[in-house]
């Protein structure tokens, strides 16, 4: 066993309880969160500093005691370095100016863009110099296909209209984009390791847009190839998977990592009854739970009941935090995970 209780699950290795954390950990419902953005005079600003995006990264160890921290950033920083001006406006989400749409407007992305995200590498050593040993620091990349759909359709949709008419009527056009983001990601994640993340994880927030066969060939195919590069070069370091709507078809979901990320909308039984044995699986408490401190606890004993206090899983809402949950909650609920999942 090693001091490190997030690294040991991941693992499968036994631990003194269930490690937890929560995906959006860092973020508005947090007052010094708010007072940390509002210094930095905006989202991006505050991604681009390594000193206030370390102190927001180190803000839930303080606040929550959760067992990981997850370096504070965002998916878009990489396609916004490869040449997309990003604005990140209040309440409405964030948008690039410039989109995707041919083949020309690929070869005009920059290649080699990781190297200029030194913000983020210096971010994570920051962070991981003032983080107990105990906790672990979590790098990240969105997956090539939840990338791709926002450089295509310029911001979030509900249609995911045109990245589907180029996935359908140009496949090799979005296959292209598909392979310079592999590329740009390994490079990406791989200095991430070096700077010192001590675990990785790509988000595949809108996998759940695709039938299952177009996500196999477009979605899962890159996200798995770059996992797979990271356990070559770092076999050390586990590798997290988060395809969010794929439960339908997680027994597919096949290849070399060590944790699947479970979305709210997959019964933790079916992601144990399809995946669990393979994977660690991380997960899936319903992050609207967290408005009731009732219904918060009812849905951590279902979880811990089928999960076992045991090896291979890791406690984590089903999706990320949301602005107005009460804090007090995020800090019953480690709380409770610890108490109830105590071996
Ligand atoms: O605490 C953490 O989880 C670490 C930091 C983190 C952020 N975004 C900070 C953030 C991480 C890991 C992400 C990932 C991310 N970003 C994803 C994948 C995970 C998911 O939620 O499915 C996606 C799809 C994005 C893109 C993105 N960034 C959206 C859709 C939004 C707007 C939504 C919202 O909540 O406003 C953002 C902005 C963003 N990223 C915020 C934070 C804390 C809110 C920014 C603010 O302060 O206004």
């Amino acid at each position: 066993m090693s001091k490190n209780i997030f690294i040991d699950a991941c693992f499968r290795k036994p631990t003194p309880y269930t490690p937890i954390w929560m995906m959006r950990q860092a973020g508005r419902y947090l007052s010094e969160y708010q007072e940390v953005r509002h210094e930095a005079g905006g989202f991006l600003n505050m991604c681009k500093n390594p000193s206030l995006a370390s102190k927001v990264t180190l803000q839930p160890i303080d606040v929550l005691d959760v067992d990981a921290a997850i370096l504070f950033s965002d998916i878009l920083m990489l396609p916004h370095e490869m040449g997309l001006d990003l604005v990140f406006e209040n309440h409405v989400g964030p948008k690039f100016l410039e989109v995707i749409t041919s083949l020309d407007s690929i070869k005009n992305l920059k290649r080699g863009a990781f190297k200029d995200l030194n913000y983020v590498y210096e971010t994570i050593s920051l962070t991981r110099a003032k983080l107990d040993k105990s906790k672990a620091l979590i790098g990240f990349c969105g997956a090539p296909w939840t990338l791709a759909t926002y450089m295509i359709e310029g911001q979030g949709s509900k249609s995911y209209a045109k990245s589907k008419k180029m996935l359908y009527s140009n496949p090799e056009t979005l296959h292209a984009l598909m392979r310079v983001l592999t590329s740009e990601l390994k490079g990406y994640l791989d200095s991430q390791i070096k700077a010192g993340a001590d675990a990785v994880m790509l988000f595949d927030s809108w996998a759940n847009a695709l039938e299952d066969s177009a996500y196999m060939e477009f979605g899962f195919s890159y996200m798995i190839e770059i996992s797979e590069y990271i356990k070559r070069e770092h076999p050390r370091i586990p590798v997290i998977l988060f395809p969010r709507g794929t439960g339908n078809f997680l027994h597919k979901l096949n290849g070399n990592f060590d944790v699947l990320g479970v979305d709210y909308q997959t019964p933790m039984e079916e992601a144990k009854h399809k995946a669990g044995s393979k994977y660690v699986l991380q997960g899936n408490l319903e992050p609207a739970r967290l408005y009731d401190f009732d219904a918060m606890k009812k849905g951590v004993e279902h979880i811990i009941e089928i999960m076992g206090k045991k090896e291979g899983h890791i406690f984590n809402l089903g999706h990320g935090m949301l602005p107005d949950l009460p804090r007090e909650n995020a800090i019953k609920l480690v709380e409770l995970v610890r108490t109830l999942s105590a071996r």
